[in-house]
C-alpha cells in the first residue's frame, strides 16, 4: 500500500525544506515538525490488545499497543525523522542502518547495522526522507526481513514516482507513507523538484 498524505500543513513546511535558503538548524526544526506530525497517520493501523484497568470510578479493560515498536532511521538523513517519532512514541527502541548511495551507479551499500536480532513481533518504522530511486529502502527492507520483520512501514517526505513503484514491486507486503510525491528523478538520481541532499542539508555538509 502506498498512500501519500497530501497534508496542507505537513506541504507547508516541505515547502521551507525546499527552499535553498533554508539553513540547517531551520531545516533540522522543521523535519522534526513534519516526523512528528506524521506519526497519528503512520500508526493508525497499529494493533492493540485490552487490559484490564481500575478508574477512579470502575474496574474495566482498555486498548493498549499490542506490539513494540522499533524506529529504523537510515543513516544519515533519516536520523533528522527520529526525534519527531520519538516525542511522540517515547518507548520506541532505535534501530540504525547505514545505507549510502554510491553517487556513479546509484546502488545503495550498506555499511553499518544495529538492529534486534529478532523483529517478528515488533511494528518496524523505516525512516528516511528521500524515496529516490527506492534502492536504499529496498536495501534496508532486505536486511530487516532477514530478522524476520514481518510488520513494515516505510515513512518518507519526498518521494519520486520510480522510487516509490520501485519499494511497492520489490516489498509488495509492507505499507509505505509518504508526505508528498515530487515530479520525476534527473540523470544524478536527484527528486525533481525536490530538495537536494537531505543528509548535507540537515548536517549541514553541503
Ligand atoms: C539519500 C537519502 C536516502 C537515499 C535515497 O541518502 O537519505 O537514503 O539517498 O536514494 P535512493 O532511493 O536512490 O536509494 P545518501 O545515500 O545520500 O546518504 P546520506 O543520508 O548519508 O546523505
Ligand atoms: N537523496 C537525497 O538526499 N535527495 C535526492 O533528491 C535523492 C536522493
Amino acid at each position: 500500500m502506498i498512500r501519500i498524505l497530501n497534508h496542507p500543513v505537513i506541504n507547508s513546511k516541505i515547502t521551507q525544506l525546499r527552499d535553498s535558503e533554508t539553513k540547517p538548524a531551520e531545516f533540522r526544526r522543521l523535519t522534526q515538525e513534519i516526523s512528528m506530525m506524521m506519526v497519528p497517520s503512520v500508526t493508525e493501523k497499529f494493533s492493540t490488545v485490552d487490559i484490564e484497568v481500575q478508574t477512579p470510578v470502575e474496574k474495566s479493560f482498555f486498548p493498549i499497543l499490542a506490539m513494540p515498536i522499533v524506529i529504523v532511521p537510515i543513516l544519515r538523513a533519516g536520523l533528522g525523522l527520529v526525534e519527531g517519532f520519538h516525542a511522540a512514541l517515547p518507548e520506541a527502541s532505535v534501530a540504525h542502518i547505514g545505507m549510502a548511495r554510491n553517487e556513479e551507479t546509484l546502488k545503495p551499500e550498506t555499511y553499518y547495522l544495529n538492529a534486534p536480532q529478532e523483529l517478528s513481533k515488533a511494528e518496524v518504522l523505516v525512516l528516511d526522507p528521500m524515496l529516490a530511486t527506492g534502492g536504499s529502502a529496498i536495501a534496508t527492507v532486505d536486511e530487516l526481513k532477514k530478522k524476520n520483520a514481518k510488520k513494515i512501514t516505510f515513512v518518507g517526505l519526498l518521494s519520486a514516482p520510480e522510487g516509490s513503484r520501485a519499494l511497492s514491486n520489490a516489498h509488495p507486503d509492507i505499507d509505505i507513507i509518504i508526505a508528498t510525491q515530487d515530479r520525476e528523478l534527473n540523470d544524478q538520481g536527484y527528486i525533481c523538484p525536490g530538495l537536494g541532499d537531505a543528509g548535507d542539508r540537515i548536517f549541514g555538509t553541503i
